[in-house]
């Protein structure tokens, strides 16, 4: 079992959204999908086999906090899951290690299971620190004393929306790394995606790489022809 996220970032509609669940009820998977979709569709019916998720949450419970939305407003909505620290909000919201962990505890004190992102810019990447930036980003991201309601996805950075994707050693050795400081943490046997630039073609190939647990998909989430093809390419 995988589990298959999307991230439909700023795109779409709730009549998308219909079809896509639509879409998603007649596929034969026991993989976990996941949809994480604007706030205005996270009240849209789901399948029972598709959960729904933000794409980010307020650190704060409630309050003069114009424009945010709460983790419990999240979990009210019925939706599941959140993601936090996806590299668009570390890039255009200034988003920091720091940040992204207040908001993971806000969602598991509600209730809901953060996706928390890490991953290196081209920047980091070409200074040679692609697994320092790692390591600190899972240690310095997650929450202390949590159980072990967490997803962790690993994002090149570099790579999101670009058509790109590292080598299989590079992801396979990203994912050990995260995989290692994960038990170190206490937080073995959490669930640790791939995303940047997943398709049909190369999904089959990125799961069946050690460590790799699911992919986090955005682009081609967004439609049931790109989409199912990468939820049926792993059993
Ligand atoms: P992409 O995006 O699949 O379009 O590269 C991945 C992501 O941003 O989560």
């Amino acid at each position: 079992m995988k589990i298959i996220a999307g991230n439909w970032k700023m795109n779409g509609t709730r009549a998308n959204l219909i079809d896509m669940v639509t879409a998603l009820q007649k596929v034969d998977t026991e993989n976990n999908v996941i949809l994480c979709v604007p706030y205005t569709m996270l009240g849209v019916k789901s399948d029972r086999n598709i959960s729904l998720g933000a794409q980010d949450v307020s650190a704060h419970d409630h309050g003069a906090y114009t424009g945010e939305v709460s983790a419990s407003m999240i979990a009210d909505s019925g939706a599941k899951y959140v993601i936090v620290g996806h590299s668009e909000r570390r890039q255009y919201h200034n988003e920091t290690n720091d940040t992204v962990r207040q908001k993971a505890a806000a969602a598991l004190s509600a209730g809901l299971t953060p996706i928390i992102c890490v991953g290196e810019t081209m920047e980091e990447k070409q200074a040679g620190k692609t697994m320092e930036i790692i390591e600190s980003g899972v240690r310095e991201s997650i929450p202390n004393d949590i159980d072990k309601n967490i997803i962790v996805a690993y994002e090149p950075r570099w790579a999101i929306g670009a058509g790109l994707t590292p080598t299989s050693e590079e992801i396979a050795e990203a994912h050990k790394l995260i995989a290692d400081t994960l038990t170190a943490m206490g937080l073995s046997g959490t669930p640790v995606l791939y995303g940047a630039s997943v398709k049909g073609s190369n999904a089959a190939e990125i799961m069946s790489i050690e460590n790799v647990d699911g992919v986090l998909v955005g682009g081609a989430s967004l439609k049931p022809d790109d989409f199912i093809p990468i939820i049926t390419s792993v059993k």
